[in-house]
């Protein structure tokens, strides 16, 4: 009979045989797939295996101190943590088209990887968290048969420019599996709970051209609002969660006084694969508390929306 510790050793056993005494380098993004499949071949061959974790300056707040303290704190993970934020935040400046922010952001990920593999000399392997459902369906999940609705990046141009071979663990896995062999593997409840994130990150989900500033707001709102979620118990059952920074300002009054500030909107969605999604139905007192909250701590947004819309015809993210 299956179980998850049977399939953990096994794939232990797998990797050793397949790297010998070769070198490794996984990409971390701080997402459960590649976190569950760094922390697996790291049991199978210890120092073999180099992380290398690219900050993009577009993740949320606290997330790429979490990964660091994670993987090098308490796994002893050798990590390279390159902070690339001026690198992408320059070269996404005045960017507004939604594909061009998501090919930018692919190609710098792509590139600077190759850069800090190279700094380490290289590798044999190059490992990845793929799962099952990339491997039959390689190409986005949101497009049509022949439309592209929005490019992935993910790491699809990476094994072919590196010459490497792949190791890939997880190619047999759905998502819940990997996060039960997560937690068999001693991962963080933070870590192997976490809801999806797409590798634009933030540079997505504020329509038209970003910059440092509201990424902050931004950050701020995300955060308040994915306290109240934990706060009230809601965060597993919600498939994601996230806040939009709207490029629209609105008037608001505050004590006496008029405002003149951005307006965000709230998605949150319940969905089994991404494919389609339903507005998650929050009660009113608790959008209320978030966006009294908001509104009350967080400096240049005056107005919350709350967005409904489900997929399709919308998509979970606004661009
Ligand atoms: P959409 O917005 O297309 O998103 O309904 C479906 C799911 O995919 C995530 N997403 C991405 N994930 N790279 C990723 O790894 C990407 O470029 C990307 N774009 C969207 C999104 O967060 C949702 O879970």
């Amino acid at each position: 009979n299956w179980t998850m510790a049977g399939f953990r050793d096994m794939e232990i056993a797998r990797i050793r045989q397949q790297v010998g005494s070769g070198r490794v380098i996984c990409g971390l993004s701080g997402g459960v797939d590649s976190s569950v499949a760094a922390v697996l071949i790291h049991e199978a061959i210890g120092d073999q295996l180099t992380c290398i974790f690219v900050d993009p300056g577009i993740l949320r707040a606290g997330e790429a101190e979490e990964v660091v303290k994670t993987f090098r704190g308490r796994f002893n993970i050798k990590l390279i943590h390159r902070d690339a934020s001026d690198l992408f935040l320059s070269a996404l400046e005045g960017v507004t088209d939604p594909e061009v922010k998501r090919k930018t952001i692919g190609r710098l990920f792509v590139e600077v990887f190759e850069e800090e593999a190279a700094k380490l000399g290289g590798a044999d392997f190059l490992a990845q968290g793929t799962l099952y459902p990339d491997v039959i369906e390689s190409v986005s999940f949101t497009g049509g048969p022949s439309v592209t609705i929005k490019s992935h990046h993910n790491v699809g141009g990476l094994p072919e420019r590196m010459k490497m071979q792949l190791v890939e663990p997880l190619r047999e896995l759905f998502k819940d599996e990997v996060r039960e062999l997560g937690r068999e593997l001693g991962l963080p409840e933070a870590i192997v709970g976490r809801h999806p994130f797409p590798g634009p990150g933030l540079a997505i989900r504020i329509p038209g051209a970003i910059d440092r500033d509201k990424l902050a707001l931004l950050r701020q709102v995300d955060t308040v609002f994915l306290e109240e979620i934990r706060g009230a118990g809601l965060y597993d059952a919600i498939w994601q969660a996230f806040a939009v920074l709207l490029p629209v300002r609105t008037v608001g009054v505050m004590g006496d006084g008029r405002t003149y500030d951005y307006a965000c909107a709230l998605r949150a969605v319940t969905s089994t694969d991404g494919m389609t999604a339903d507005v998650y139905p929050f009660d009113i007192g608790f959008l209320n508390r978030v966006a009294s909250r908001i509104v009350n701590e967080v400096r240049g947004i005056n107005r919350v929306t709350y967005d409904i819309t489900s997929k399709p015809p919308g998509t979970i993210e606004w661009e």
